[in-house]
């Protein structure tokens, strides 16, 4: 297997996604054409997405000299052959329609070069569906970038039945030198990210029909609560620290409330039955603990609490605190 550099790129389709994605790639240094629709279309995407670039840095969300590398290394093209011709790496962000990407995809396979790795930004589409519309399947996969693209780190990486190790790895290599943090899931629809979200966000609005919160209710509990935890821990690592026998007892209660939807689940079971009990006795999701980690696992999560509420007083509350205020006013 062997992992090549992925020095220039192709991003299809410059609207919201396509657009942030290719900033981020020529940020970073990488040579990025960009084609839509039609010449005139891309074009305006390349002036709002060089306007954007600049508000970013002068904003200080960009690090200075990103302007510059992504007006440097940014360019339109008046066609999707002419854009992914010469290019190490291609990422398609049209449309979430199966037909717009099968023409697309096509048009993509069949002027690249042999050896250049094609991705799809599809946030939901498996790859067993895609993949057929792209000729030399061994170097398609789904590379999901998340919203807004120019600054979320993570990247679902979706490998179809004939991908091979070397693309994945080289697409890997790529990402990390775009900083961004990539992980591997299994070609189901919905993949991790949006099957989490999907089941939250109807499971949010459940709560609301039944009368239990009101959406601005819901939604201040989760991003000071539990979601207030999210961007430092997953929620196996959560589960060990909180205690996987404190889950099975509250399973019972949310098992005897909802049904076998929310039974414990068999894994957790099954560590506390091997006496796994998570950070506090020394082993869990994440194997064995040491004392000596254990006690650092306790001290960054401490100082990262205390840095989130830090970052939270500093930004201000959002926008849709007023208007929460506003509405509970009446
Ligand atoms: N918006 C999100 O939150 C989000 C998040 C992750 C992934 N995605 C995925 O990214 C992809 C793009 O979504 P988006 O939100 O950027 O959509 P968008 O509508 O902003 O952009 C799609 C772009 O594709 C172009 N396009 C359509 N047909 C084309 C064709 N035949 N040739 C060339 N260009 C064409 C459109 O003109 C448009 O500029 C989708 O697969 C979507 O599911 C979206």
């Amino acid at each position: 297997m062997s992992v090549q550099i992925i020095r220039s790129a192709a991003v299809i389709g410059a609207g919201y996604m396509g657009g942030g994605i290719a900033q981020s790639l020529a940020a970073s240094g990488m040579k990025v054409t960009l084609a839509d629709v039609s010449p005139e279309a891309t074009q305006r995407s390349l002036e709002r997405l060089l306007g954007e670039a600049r508000d970013f840095e002068a904003q200080g969300l960009l690090t200075p000299g990103s302007y510059d590398r992504i007006m440097t290394n940014l360019r339109s093209a008046p066609s999707i052959e002419e854009a992914v011709r010469d290019v190490d790496f291609i990422e398609e962000a049209v449309f979430e329609r199966e037909d717009v990407k099968k023409e697309v995809l096509g048009r993509i396979s069949a002027a690249a070069r042999p050896d250049a790795i094609i991705g799809t930004n599809t946030s939901t589409i498996p790859v067993h569906v895609l993949a057929p519309f792209v000729t030399g399947q061994e170097r398609f996969l789904t590379v999901h970038f998340s919203n807004p693209a120019p600054f979320i780190p993570g990247v679902e990486l979706v490998s179809g039945t004939e991908t091979t190790k070397a693309v994945v790895e080289t697409v890997k290599e790529m990402l990390g030198r775009v900083n961004r943090q990539s992980a591997e899931v299994a070609d189901r629809p919905t993949f991790v990210l949006n099957r989490l979200q999907y089941v939250l966000f109807k499971e949010a609005n459940t709560i609301v029909e039944e009368g239990i919160a009101t959406p601005e209710d819901v939604d201040t509990i989760v991003r000071s609560t539990f979601g207030f935890r999210l961007p430092f821990f997953g929620p196996f690592a959560i589960a060990d620290m909180a205690g996987l026998d404190v889950y099975v007892n509250g399973f019972v209660t949310a098992e005897n409330a909802f049904g076998p939807r929310l039974s414990c689940p068999d894994t957790v079971r099954r560590l506390v039955a091997e006496g796994k009990h998570g950070v506090k006795n020394g082993a869990g999701y994440y194997g064995q603990y040491s004392k000596e980690e254990a006690e650092a696992l306790v001290a960054y999560r401490n100082k990262a609490y205390a840095k989130m509420a830090e970052v939270l007083r500093e930004l201000g509350p959002s926008p849709l605190e007023a208007k929460k205020n506003a509405k509970s006013r009446g």
